[in-house]
């Protein structure tokens, strides 16, 4: 008698043969690609990590305006496999040194119908996932071309877990749910605040990416995108009953995605596989899929700490305007100050003081320049000129007493989404930075991007970012961008692109009901994945800090330490009061010690959600800091320090939750310890509910 498993293999090969006349296949260590063009000549691919899939048979393909797009049959004229190993140095980072070590498969694609255009795909292979895009050759028959729809689909095996924010045209400042994709719905969540004044996807099973997934074979896979360049970003739409991703472009005013002439490429399409949480967070794929450093020059590019007139606004202390309205001026046809403007040269200068005493490298000021009056949700063209200071900042000043105490002053440009009045502006603008000394600056696009029609997320403001990051180059300035698309590696480009906001900050404990304890845990596993945030840790006033009394934050004060440490960025701000810091300066050393540019990083213990524990050893130095966070549940950590120089001693300044601390009833609790360690010591971490700790180590 036949076995009846061999007939249902053999009819399952025969019709893989029938379907694809060349599989072809490219693998490195666990994690392998097929790309395989069925009987109809449509071209599909499926990833798998061992024995197991991660995508099945998923389609390829564009959708073009002209109806001739690489939607119908292909054939396949040939395929070339290639292996690359090769190790680079970012100019700042979470690692000194990175590994590039991948296998690239490309097939070349004609249309079977006139006009015959051809297609590319290449995809690359890493041990920890794939990246893989569409190119389009120069050729004859295609010069101009609108993409209507990208068809790329990952069609994904199980019902997994996902962790997801809704796929919003102009923001990611959501908060994360945890379901099943089957119950993957964000009508609940939508924007329609006049402050983010976004045109809401219809699209109630879009989700933006990264996407964090977790199996229940204990795959843990995290789908986005690198390189996002000329293209709008990608989100997903979730088939809930089959599983199935489908590639969703963010459109235009008038509903194209992408308007491109050949030679051309996409963004890669990324998917970060591995059995454990803690190799996510540790995967360099993404900055790997980008290109190297379009700058030649980088030692302008200076990492930094710092502090700012900026939250004691957030928390309603003083004000961004000078004056409240336009239209009142007084006798001698000024304006009429409120008294509450926070960007007051004297106030600037106790900044100032602050950072130079605590050894901060910058001062960032909101609310100096004129427009504020008149900036929000109005969308107004000219609102802000970038150049023009309030009567009350002295920029000269200012610029003079910041140098004298060996400190930066960081520009903020905030657009109100008038993009094309800031592209117009760019040039005097950044000369300004230079001719007062700023080295760096916050950029800002809250409302809606004017003129009106473009999303943030789409193709024109992708280029736009681009735009500012070149510009800001030119002028030896590195940039922060808040409302900005989240990022896809682009900082290994343009490293001048030090960190982006796009993603839900600390600033929502002070304005909203904030994030809950989680978020912190999820973070990582989310925004993260694309670049650095500029999420303003550091809180810590916990309670009381607005005139509400309503809000709270929602951790301990050891937890907002430890973020200096999960959370990576190179633009690293002490977002708090000084008057809040000097209540507490015992705690504020591990901010003053704590680098912004690193050498190694270990991911220690990770889980989505629950909690994460981060060590990295300092730039250039024997030094090493960790941070542990944990959810709403206080949690025992335990931490091998087996990352210190064997032989070794090193003196270990602990901050952590006191024993009752409580990031609801008790956040500000904490207790500080030493203790002379080595690396064959261990500690137990006690993390309180909504709390975390943060170590230092320095070599004795
Ligand atoms: C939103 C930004 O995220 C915030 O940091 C900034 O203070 C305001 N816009 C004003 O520009
Ligand atoms: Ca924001």
């Amino acid at each position: 008698m036949q076995n009846p498993i061999f007939v249902l293999l053999l009819a399952a090969s025969l019709r893989a043969v029938a379907q694809s006349p060349t599989p072809l296949t490219a693998r490195l260590d666990k994690v392998s690609v097929t790309f395989a063009l069925g009987a109809n000549g449509q071209p599909s691919y499926t990833i798998a990590y061992g024995q197991k899939p991660v995508v099945q048979p998923s389609r390829l393909g564009l959708v073009f305006q002209d109806g001739q797009g690489f939607d119908g049959a292909l054939t396949l004229t040939g395929s070339e496999v290639k292996d690359v190993d090769e190790t680079w140095q970012p100019v700042w980072g979470e690692v000194k040194n990175i590994r590039n070590h991948y296998q690239q498969l490309t097939v070349h694609l004609r249309q079977k119908a006139a006009p015959g255009r051809r297609m590319d795909v290449v995809f690359r292979v890493f041990a920890d996932g794939v990246g893989f895009r569409y190119e389009f050759p120069r050729q004859q028959a295609l010069g101009n071309f609108v993409v209507m729809d990208e068809l790329t689909e990952f069609a994904l095996p199980a019902d997994h877990q996902a962790f997801w924010i809704p796929g919003d045209y102009d923001t990611n400042e959501y908060l994360y749910t945890k379901s099943r994709l089957s119950a993957v719905d964000n009508s609940a969540q939508v924007k329609s605040s006049t402050e983010i004044a976004v045109r809401v996807a219809p699209d109630a099973q879009a989700v933006a990416t990264p996407l964090m997934l977790k199996a229940d074979n204990g795959l843990y896979i995290n789908i986005h995108e690198a390189a996002q360049v000329n293209y709008p970003a990608m989100q997903l739409h979730v088939d809930r009953a089959s599983h199935r991703l489908t590639a969703r472009l963010v459109p235009d005013a008038v509903g194209s995605k992408a308007f491109l002439h050949a030679p051309a490429i996409t963004p890669w399409r990324t998917v970060i596989i591995s059995d454990k949480a803690t190799d996510i967070l540790a995967s360099k794929l993404i900055l790997n899929l980008n290109e190297p450093s379009k700058l030649t020059n980088t030692d302008w590019i200076k990492p930094m700490k710092f502090v700012g007139v900026w939250w004691e606004m957030q928390v309603g202390k003083s004000d961004w305007k000078y004056a409240n309205s336009l239209d009142t001026l007084d006798a001698k046809g000024q304006l009429i100050p409120t008294g509450r403007h926070g960007a007051n040269t004297a106030n600037v200068k106790r900044y100032i003081d602050f950072a130079a005493q605590h050894h901060l490298g910058g001062v960032l000021v909101e609310g100096w320049n004129t427009g504020w009056e008149d900036w929000f949700g109005n969308w107004k063209e000219n609102v802000f000129d970038f150049v023009t200071p309030y009567p009350d900042f002295n920029v000269q000043e200012i610029r003079d007493y910041a140098k004298a105490k060996g400190v930066q002053m960081i520009m903020h440009n905030e657009t109100s989404g008038a993009a094309t009045n800031y592209e117009q502006h760019l040039d005097t603008a950044y000369a300004f930075m230079n001719k007062y000394g700023y080295p760096a600056v916050k950029t800002g696009y809250v409302g809606r991007i004017i003129p009106r029609g473009e999303h943030h997320d789409g193709q024109w403001m992708s280029n736009h970012f681009v735009r500012v990051a070149e510009m800001a180059a030119k002028h030896h300035v590195s940039v922060d961008m808040h409302e900005s698309v989240r990022p896809t590696g682009l900082s290994r480009t343009y490293p001048n692109w030090m960190a982006s906001e796009a993603g839900r900050g600390n600033e929502y404990n002070a304005f909203s009901i904030g994030s809950p304890p989680e978020h912190e845990t999820i973070m990582p596993f989310t925004r993260f994945v694309g670049g650095p945030m500029d999420y303003t840790p550091g809180i810590f006033k916990l309670k009381n800090y607005e005139p509400t009394g309503k809000r709270q934050m929602h951790t301990t004060l050891a937890k907002q330490l430890a973020l200096y440490v999960t959370l990576y960025s190179p633009l690293q701000m002490a977002a708090d009061l000084p008057e809040n810091y000097n209540e507490h300066l015992d705690a504020f050393k591990f901010i003053e010690d704590v680098p912004v540019d690193w050498d190694d990083t270990r991911i220690v213990a990770a889980e989505p959600g629950d909690y994460l524990t981060t060590a990295r050893k300092a730039k250039g130095k024997d030094e090493w800091y960790l941070g542990s966070i944990t959810d709403e549940n206080a949690r025992q950590q335990p931490v091998k320090l087996n990352f210190l120089t064997p032989g070794r001693r090193y003196q270990a300044t602990i901050y952590a939750d006191a024993k009752d601390a409580d990031w609801q009833k008790n956040p500000a609790a904490y207790q500080i310890t030493k203790q002379v360690v080595t690396s064959k010591s261990a500690l137990k971490l006690q993390l309180a509910p909504g709390g975390g700790a943060a170590v230092s180590f320095k070599p004795l």
